[in-house]
């Protein structure tokens, strides 16, 4: 066996978190940063996951939840070959950047180079699945995938295309949150006050067809003001903290077209459209000035999925 790497993207969602767990589309896109693993045989017979930057370094019979998903990805009986695996990220773990999904699916392409685009997925899902319980499935497949996609649970991903390029500034509050939890909170929510929370799932649907009818026209106006409307809606949703919501705000003051927290909430990142690199700049500056990490990331018709997760990145060594 050849040591091999795989690689996926990290993403943000633009349109649709939570909604898209109880069924309603949702618009992610995937940015330039993500996960690497690499996959070598082992010299002593055992499973090994080491992630160095987490200093994790587990074995597939560990108690541990890495070790538990590594063993999902791992499949029953499957295993002809122990391996070692080494994997990495520069995604912030835990702050709605998909960096559990990008290291899984990173893991599976490097474990099995051959894999289709769905069979990743599926098997990247199994990963997920021991850390966020109900996934809709969104990450792994724009951590798959790349570039802009519409996801739901009935009809999967579809590539969308964007037209010109989106500047997006990303923030991280540093607060960390499970996306187990607050996807768990939600659903409670939902139970309890479904006359309330339905129509906010049935709004968010009509920002993400909106939101995908600007995106490919290349209306920045139109998909900025869409971002707004749904950061209220996750607001009512309760997934907001006011820590986000003045990092929005912030963003808003210094130009941004628009700004909305981005996953799961609770803590974790903000993504704000900038109208030009100056804004862009503007932004990360105050951003910046409250001691938060931020960067920017561009988005445009040539997708990410060309840098980050397509087969053709896999090298074998
Ligand atoms: C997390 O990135 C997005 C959520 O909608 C959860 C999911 O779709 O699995 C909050």
């Amino acid at each position: 066996m050849d040591v091999t790497i795989g690689t996926a993207c990290g993403k943000v969602i633009l349109f649709g978190e939570h909604a898209v767990v109880h069924g309603v589309p949702a618009i992610g896109l995937g940015i330039d940063r993500g996960a690497q693993a690499k996959v070598r045989p082992a010299s002593d017979g055992l499973n090994r996951l080491r992630i160095a930057q987490w200093a994790i370094d587990v074995t597939e019979t560990d108690d541990h939840s890495l070790a538990r998903a590594f063993r999902a990805v791992l499949g029953e009986g499957e295993q002809a070959q122990a391996i070692d695996v080494e994997a990495s990220s520069d995604l912030p773990p835990g702050a709605g950047l998909g960096c559990s999904a990008a290291m899984g699916v990173a893991l599976v392409r490097a474990r099995h180079p051959n894999a289709s685009l769905a069979e990743v997925v599926d098997r990247a899902m199994a990963w997920e699945r021991i850390f966020h319980g109900n996934p809709s499935g969104i990450d792994a497949a724009i951590a798959a995938q790349g570039g802009g996609v519409l996801f739901s649970r009935g009809a999967g991903a579809t590539p969308i295309r964007i037209r010109g390029e989106l500047i997006l500034c990303v923030a991280n509050s540093g607060i960390g949150s499970s996306t187990k939890s607050m996807v768990e909170a939600v659903a409670a929510l939902h139970r309890a006050e479904s006359s309330r929370i339905g129509p906010i799932f049935e709004e968010i649907g009509a920002i993400v067809a909106l939101g995908g009818r600007a995106l490919e026209v290349g209306d920045s106006h139109a998909v900025g003001a869409l971002m707004d409307r749904n950061h209220n809606l996750l607001k009512q949703l309760a997934v907001s903290i006011p820590e986000l919501d003045a990092m929005c705000s912030i963003a808003r003051g210094r130009g941004a077209l628009g700004a909305k927290l981005t996953g799961a909430g609770g803590g974790g990142c903000v993504v704000a459209l900038a109208p030009n690199h100056e804004v862009a700049s503007n932004i990360t500056e105050g951003w910046g000035a409250m001691g938060l990490d931020a960067f920017v990331t561009i988005v445009s018709a040539v997708s990410t999925s060309a840098h980050r997760a397509s087969p053709a990145v896999e090298a074998s060594l």
